[in-house]
């Protein structure tokens, strides 16, 4: 089946059904709409906050399906890690994980969380770094409309530190120094900025201007103390970082992921991404500057395609792969969204969990089980099978769960 059929498919109506079955071209999958977790933020570990991420999902997500679906000890995977939810979350409920991006980014946000240091280890370390060095600007990347001279002084010797120094507490220090690039408030380094977004320069010029204001002196060291002392303040360090060695990180493509071992993990809880809804290369390019990661590269990289048939190919090739790491029995539960394509709101979940029936795909090497949808309350029945009040992105959660047969 082509994508376009699938499509045709799913717009035809044959995709939903309004008893909460999906008609699929080898029968029926039960949809459970339901607020599986809760709706409440930041509920879950300080660790998961400690950075935004485009497009992240709630660690209520992986919670969810690492306690119905694994034991202590099983080994959970991501392939999309992002900044690391599902990784995290294993290791808090004592899984082994592996987690993968094929941005260099997702790495250094991930792995600083499950090898976490102390308050203590990362001001006794922050004391010891000279940021005064003097640094001729001229020769530096112009991000004036970001950042005050001095502030902007300090980054750069703090960038040039963490070039050398890469122990456990330099890494931290990194990952935090990473939440603070651009945000609202006087907690971050830049002037008013976006927290979740890298904005273009020419964006953040006309927010000063609109804003009557210039960037204004901003100290690092003391914001770095402050995110982290909130990241840390649930406590579970020590357990966690004897944990960490249990959790492995890895930089490449969900189509080859050459360091996982065959039949080796339990289950997979994931998010690609939504055909092109995210740029996640122009959306960090501030991140991946400070972490000298080349974006030209990353735009090759990434799969971020407005074309379904691609995307489609893309999900399919990566579940071959997955196929090939997952025990036999073993699961997968990828979240999609809905996401507008020629005109039309998508629901990404039929479009799955018609693309695992299809031979063409998936060769039938997965069964789906189910579908679900969180949903809040109130978006409960209006959202679960087609969206009416949700114009433009995705704002719930739809996962299909499948099983390798
Ligand atoms: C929806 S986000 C995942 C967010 C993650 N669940 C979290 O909570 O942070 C999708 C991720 O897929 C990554 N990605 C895009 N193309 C990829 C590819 N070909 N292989 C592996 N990762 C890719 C992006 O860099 C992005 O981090």
């Amino acid at each position: 089946m082509s994508a376009q059929a699938l499509l045709k498919n799913v717009l035809n109506g044959s995709g939903t059904h309004e008893s909460g079955l999906l008609m699929t071209p080898y029968g029926s999958v039960n949809k459970t709409c339901d607020e599986f977790w809760t709706a409440k933020q930041r509920q879950l570990h300080s660790l998961h906050y400690a950075n935004s991420y485009r497009a992240s999902f709630k660690p209520e997500l992986p919670d969810f399906f690492i306690k119905k679906l694994t034991n202590p000890g099983d080994t959970v995977g991501d392939p999309f890690g992002g900044r690391g939810t599902t990784v995290l979350q294993a290791a808090l409920l004592k899984r082994k994980g592996l987690s993968n991006d094929v941005n260099p980014l997702s790495e250094r946000l991930a792995y600083p969380k499950v090898n976490p240091v102390t308050v203590g280890e990362l001001e006794e370390r922050l004391a010891e770094i000279d940021l005064s060095h003097n640094i001729d600007l001229t020769c530096e990347e112009d991000m004036s409309m970001f950042y005050h001279p001095e502030t902007y002084r300090e980054l750069i010797n703090l960038r040039n530190y963490l070039r050398h120094h890469r122990d456990n507490i330099d890494r931290f220090i990194e990952m935090t120094a990473l939440s603070r690039l651009h945000g609202h408030s006087n907690g971050f380094f830049s002037a008013y900025s976006f927290p979740q977004i890298s904005i273009p320069k020419s964006n953040q010029a006309k927010i000063n201007k609109t804003r009557g204001a210039e960037p204004d002196y901003r100290e690092v060291k003391s914001r770095i103390i402050k995110k982290a002392r909130t990241s840390l303040k649930s406590g579970n360090i020590e357990e966690l970082r004897s944990w960490g060695r249990h959790q492995r990180l890895t930089t490449g493509d969900s189509r080859n992921l050459m360091d996982w071992a065959s039949e080796s993990v339990d289950l997979v809880v994931t998010s690609p991404p939504f055909l092109n809804q995210v740029d996640y290369v122009q959306d960090t390019w501030i991140e991946s500057w400070f972490c000298d990661i080349p974006t030209e590269d990353l735009e090759n990289k990434i799969v971020q395609t407005p074309d379904l048939e691609k995307w489609a190919q893309f999900i399919s090739d990566t579940m071959t792969e997955l196929h090939r790491v997952v025990k036999k029995g073993g699961f997968v539960a990828m979240e999609v969204g809905e996401v507008r394509y020629q005109g039309e709101l998508l629901n990404l979940d039929e479009i799955l969990v018609n693309l695992t029936a299809s031979k063409k795909y998936n060769l039938g090497q997965f069964k789906v089980n189910e579908v679900l949808v969180q949903s809040q309350q109130f978006t409960k029945l209006a959202n679960c099978f087609k969206v009416t009040n949700n114009k433009l992105g995705t704002n719930t959660n739809r996962i299909v769960l499948m099983e390798k047969i």
